[in-house]
């Protein structure tokens, strides 16, 4: 018998299958259980016969260009055009030069972390943050540090407190990493004077701002401003991240990258000994996808569809909670947390019941907070249910949380 593990890195081993994740891969299959657990777009708005169209298009019409290598940083035809998308979408100006084609925004928060996570070093993140970000941080060796945040994303006074304790000790911050829209798993925003607010800090002391968006495209509330921290960067200290997976088909894996341009060219180096680039075939989906307006009009169908299962889940909430359960009401994004303020109420321990007894399932918040705090709380996807299962899932949460 080989004993594989003396062969496994540090990483390896110090990454653990999580007991959480394998309850929740069990429950795929049973049609018992309403699972508010996913984070995942409705399969029913993914565009089937446009993008087949597009794909045998791709294949028959590019087919020499599209199944071969192609250049690290993306298909300069691609990088154009979401330079053009986010300009229009976003208010982005953003040179192709200046972008980077990822394999989803999740390898971009891969190269983000190699490229500038050493052993150590300080990264500030909303607590609580995005689970796979915090995994790929850590998994540079960063040491995380969670700043608080309330209806309206981040605290930045509380932000600037932590940057000072952190520098009067001889501290260094690289980046600060935040998602300002429909946060993961948070549901908030960030407030526009926050988002000012947190450029200014980044200027004062000195530290990058990793602006991840995959949700901002995606908004249920006019009025309320959503400009990227990108768009409102006067000192070029944002790294951008945002990705197609909530807008067009996530299989896709298309993601990208805007950063100062000296930056780029060092995330296009270490891109390169990850995967020479992203999959060319896809990338021509999505330039052919966004240059028939098809992306922009899966935006238009989705905010409606998604408003209005976040709305019913609102609404169930609002009729079957009681009172010591406080949870957000996002204006973007696919998620609602909920806090149950009930004295020993603990969510990673209660999944197991909740999944056997009352037949649905959610992320419990611990996992997602960096400093072990949470325990009471939870993530809820509305994105993926049907409306009748939202209704009757959140019957069957407030059932948990009274009886339990
Ligand atoms: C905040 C955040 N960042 C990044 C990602 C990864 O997205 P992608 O599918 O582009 O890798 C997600 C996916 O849910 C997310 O919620």
């Amino acid at each position: 018998m080989v004993d594989y593990g003396k062969y496994y890195s540090s990483l390896a081993n110090n990454i653990r299958a999580s007991d959480i994740r394998e309850l929740l891969a069990l429950i795929k299959h049973r049609r018992d259980v309403i699972s508010f657990a996913g984070g995942i777009p409705d399969p029913k708005l993914f565009p089937k016969s446009e993008l087949a169209d597009i794909s045998r298009e791709a294949i028959l019409k590019y087919g020499d260009e599209a199944l071969q290598y192609s250049e690290t940083k993306g298909l300069i035809e691609l990088r154009e055009t979401l330079s053009d998308f986010m300009r229009r979408m976003k208010g982005i100006s953003a040179d192709p030069e200046d972008i980077v084609v990822t394999t989803g925004s999740q390898q971009a928060l891969d190269i983000v972390a190699r490229s500038m996570i050493d052993p150590g070093d300080i990264v500030v993140t909303e607590n609580p943050s995005y689970l796979a970000a915090i995994g790929a941080f850590k998994a540079a060796g960063a040491r995380l540090v969670g700043v608080e945040m309330d209806d309206n994303g981040m605290d930045t006074f509380k932000l600037e407190e932590k940057l000072k304790s952190i520098y009067s000790t001889g501290g260094r911050v690289k980046f600060i990493y935040t998602i300002p829209v429909g946060h993961n798993p948070a549901g908030t925003t960030l407030s526009y004077d926050r988002r000012k607010h947190l450029l200014e800090i980044a200027e004062k002391y000195d530290v990058l701002v990793v602006e991840d968006d995959p949700y901002s495209y995606i908004t249920y509330e006019n009025g309320v401003d959503t400009t990227p921290l990108k768009a409102l960067d006067r000192y070029d200290r944002v790294i951008y991240l945002s990705t197609m997976s909530k807008i067009l088909a996530p299989g896709l894996r298309i993601g990208w990258i805007v950063a100062p341009r000296e930056v780029a060219r060092k995330f296009e180096l270490v891109k390169q000994y990850l995967d020479l680039h992203s999959p060319t075939l896809t990338q021509f989906i999505v330039l052919e996808a966004i240059k028939k307006g098809l992306v922009e009009r899966m935006i238009k169908v989705a905010t409606p569809y998604y408003k209005s299962k976040r709305d019913a889940m609102l609404s169930a909430m609002e009729d079957y909670f009681p009172d010591y359960v406080s949870y957000t009401r996002p204006i973007g994004g696919l998620f609602i947390f909920a806090r149950v303020e009930k004295e020993g109420f603990n969510t990673t321990k209660l999944l197991e019941v909740a999944i056997n007894k009352y037949k649905v399932a959610y992320v419990p918040g611990a996992g997602f907070f960096v400093d072990g705090s949470g325990y009471n709380t939870m993530r809820i996807n509305f994105s993926y249910p049907t409306h009748d299962e939202i209704y009757e899932g959140v019957r069957r949460l407030a059932q948990l949380v009274k009886s339990e």
